[in-house]
């Protein structure tokens, strides 16, 4: 019999998540880069994903879920609301999430929390156990299960381990001041290679390595317990031809007339985020207002969409955030409103990627202003929508993606003046000035896309294992 080694990625949501209807349980994409970058990746030959399905499952259902995910290649990890409320909410989302986003004064370091991330990143280190053949290779991702390498490591001596973070790594500075952060550089090098979007990132991460439990043998290898391991940067990219064939569907053009025609003569200006207090969502909208407030030549010209994905908003300051959205949103409209015009339409909830492909295509402008992004996908999908090469990309200089896309309009998020000077020009911008950024801008996403990044990632994680096996036989 011959048996396929597989790939199992490991992340703390699977790419689908859970939802209870009336006693059934219903399956819907899961939010965020992760989920869309590697959606079609688990699905080839026998790979997995093994995740946390996004709600609690009563103990009785687990082999009625199992059974429905095994279909999809997928393996649940089942969490209490005990644990979601300690490990996903708190430790993750309370400590780790605004240290990383240099947002520091938000964190909250509680011991229980720390107790329970290593409790679930035990119970991650299980299932994969559970579900590891001789030959597999494992990949991890993101912040959420830092340990998880180094638990895998210390049962499995040998096995295959990738490690890639989707959100930035913090300066050594920034990174020092969680109590556990030896513990956590320990875990993550339980990994053979590890993946950061930006060199930056990756540079950061080899500082506090090299500062608190490793020392380091060339530029980017780190030697830990007599182990090489490898520290680069892989861009993350799109499926950027499913976003350009996307745009041809007949339910996306029938979405892309109906906007359009709604819209009549007014410009658009596109924000897409997940409710963050990384994302900018504020600023932008300050951005916005004083736009109208200096330029008054745009009232009823001018339309900014502003979808907003919930997410999180069981954490307390995204709670905080969604209501500042609101009253901002809120005083705007009312300010500027006429009878027939409004300035902000505000969404807050999820769309089928049919009517995100028809308002990427309708925009005019896609404005994405992080205060800072590992690497921000919405502004690439953004790019490989735009057929027809027109339309402009205001991008954060603090987004990872600002390191590809250097034909954006890049300003800092902080600068509200900034911004809203960028809108300006974006909106002054000729065709022929639009194309030629765009078609640049496009080339890039083309060619760096998501299946170039995985193999990228795979071939880099194949030599490093090669490596390691060549010094130990020597
Ligand atoms: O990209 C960062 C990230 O935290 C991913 O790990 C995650 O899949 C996504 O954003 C959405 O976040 P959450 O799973 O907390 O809803």
């Amino acid at each position: 019999m011959i048996v396929n080694n597989k790939t199992i990625i490991i992340s703390n949501r699977l790419p689908i998540k859970l939802t209870e209807e009336n006693g059934e349980y219903k399956l819907s994409p899961s939010e965020g880069g992760l989920a869309t970058g590697l959606g079609s990746v688990y699905k080839q030959g026998n790979n997995i994903w093994i995740g946390w399905p996004g709600i609690e499952i009563p103990e009785e259902r687990h082999n009625e879920v199992r059974k429905k995910l095994a279909e999809l290649n997928l393996i649940p990890v089942f969490l209490t609301n005990e644990e979601i409320s300690l490990y996903y909410e708190g430790f993750s989302n309370e400590v780790l999430w605004p240290v990383f986003h240099y947002l520091v004064t938000y964190a909250n370091f509680d011991q229980i929390y720390w107790d329970y991330y290593k409790i679930v990143n035990e119970k991650f280190k299980e299932a994969v156990i559970a579900n590891l053949s001789a030959g597999d290779t494992i990949w991890i991702h993101d912040y959420q299960l830092l340990l998880l390498p180094g638990l895998i490591r210390s049962e499995l001596s040998q096995v295959t381990i990738g490690f890639f973070q989707h959100i930035p790594f913090p300066s050594f500075e920034i990174f020092r001041l969680i109590p556990w952060r030896e513990e956590l550089i320990v875990g993550m090098l339980g990994a053979d290679l590890l993946g950061f979007h930006t060199f930056d990132d990756a540079r950061h991460f080899l500082s506090a390595a090299s500062r608190l439990s490793s020392s380091n043998l060339s530029e980017n290898v780190l030697l830990y317990n007599d182990r090489q391991v490898v520290v680069e940067a892989f861009p993350m990219g799109i499926d950027s031809k499913k976003f350009e064939e996307l745009t041809k569907h007949e339910k996306v053009a029938k979405f892309t007339a109906s906007i359009k025609a709604s819209l009549k003569n007014i410009k658009t200006i596109l924000s897409i985020d997940r409710l963050d207090y990384s994302k900018g969502i504020l600023q932008r909208l300050q951005a916005f207002e004083l736009l109208l407030q200096l330029h008054p030549e745009y009232i009823g010209k001018l339309a900014l969409y502003m979808i907003v994905v919930p997410s999180r908003d069981t954490v307390p300051k995204y709670k905080e955030l969604k209501d500042q959205i609101d009253q901002l949103v809120g005083n705007i409209n009312a300010h500027f409103r006429t009878i027939n015009w409004v300035p902000v339409h505000y969404f807050y909830r999820s769309f089928s990627i049919e009517f995100l492909s028809a308002i990427y295509s309708s925009a005019d402008i896609c404005l994405v202003t992080p205060m800072r992004d590992g690497m921000n996908l919405v502004s690439k999908e953004y790019v490989a929508s735009r057929v027809h090469q027109d339309g402009v990309l205001i991008l954060s200089e603090m987004a990872g993606a600002s390191k590809e896309l250097n034909d954006a309009l890049i300003v800092n998020p902080n600068n509200i003046g900034d911004i809203m000077e960028a809108i300006v020009q974006a909106l002054n911008m000729s065709t022929e000035e639009q194309h030629i950024r765009m078609k640049s801008m496009q080339a890039i996403v083309a060619k760096f896309d998501i299946h170039l990044w995985v193999k990228n990632f795979m071939d880099k994680l194949k030599e490093v294992k090669m490596m390691q096996e060549s010094l130990h036989t020597k």
